[in-house]
């Protein structure tokens, strides 16, 4: 039988649409409350104008980036949250407050075979989407931000790493691989979704390819560590 390709879309948006129920606490709970803090320093890298903005949010997922982005720039009118998982997307819709729905549309599908408009936005986003992908889709996704940002418009990546160097890397790894494997088999019954989290992450390495992609399309380009690499980001924006 032929190996299962753990990068084709199909693939992916299963496992999250398996997760979807449960990946808001164990995202938080397994990563000690880094990802909250990770989200808003995404966002604090986005450069915006003052005036009504539009963008996406790339690999919305569940929208946990929402409250942070709309709290940091009031000026947005529009988030278009793109995920191909119906589950996530579904959870999403769930965790709407009212109050922010007319500031949200979700577009459901695949990113990489999406045909969203060029220069349709003031800015892009994604929290976390980085590491479901491998390098030629990361270049395909460089190729579609560049694509769909305005001149001037701002971007920001932010993906959880491997903290190469770090003295501490080794319990990070064992966090990663060994711990949360068990916590999901005994809280989740046996399921092995979020344990192939643990394996895009450690594929994944760091943001430093797609920050090439990016640059190689033409974009302004910052690479950023966080927390001694366990999370690693990229920003910047379209030139004028
Ligand atoms: C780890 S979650 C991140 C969710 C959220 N942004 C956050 O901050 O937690 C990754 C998301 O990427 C979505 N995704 C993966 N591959 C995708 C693709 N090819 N097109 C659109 N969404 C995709 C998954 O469905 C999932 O919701």
């Amino acid at each position: 039988m032929a190996a299962q390709d753990i990068y084709d879309p199909a693939y992916v948006r299963d496992v999250f649409d398996r997760c979807s129920d449960k990946y808001i606490t164990f995202s938080y709970v397994c990563s000690m409350g880094f990802t909250e803090r990770w989200r808003k320093q995404c966002v604090a890298m986005l450069d915006l104008p003052d005036g009504p903005l539009s963008g996406y949010d790339l690999m919305a997922g569940t929208g946990e980036v929402w409250p942070h982005l709309l709290e940091r720039f009031p000026n947005i009118d529009d988030i278009r949250a793109v995920d191909i998982s119906s589950g996530m997307h579904k959870r999403a819709l769930e965790r709407l407050h009212a109050m922010r729905a007319h500031r949200i549309s979700f577009i459901e599908d695949d990113v990489l075979a999406s045909d969203l408009l060029p220069q349709s936005a003031d800015f892009v986003i994604s929290t976390f989407g980085l590491k479901t992908f491998n390098r030629t889709q990361h270049k395909k996704l460089a190729a579609l931000a560049a694509r769909v940002l305005k001149p001037g418009g701002s971007f920001a990546f932010i993906e959880a790493s491997d903290p190469i160097g770090w003295f501490l890397r080794p319990l990070y790894l064992f966090h990663l691989k060994f711990v949360l494997p068990v916590v999901e088999r005994i809280l989740l019954r046996g399921a092995q979704d979020f344990s192939m989290i643990g394996a895009y992450s450690t594929n994944f390495g760091n943001a430093q390819g797609f920050a090439q992609d990016l640059a190689a399309n033409g974009l302004q380009v910052e690479y950023r560590k966080f927390f001694f690499g366990c999370a690693t980001g990229v920003c910047g924006r379209k030139p004028d």
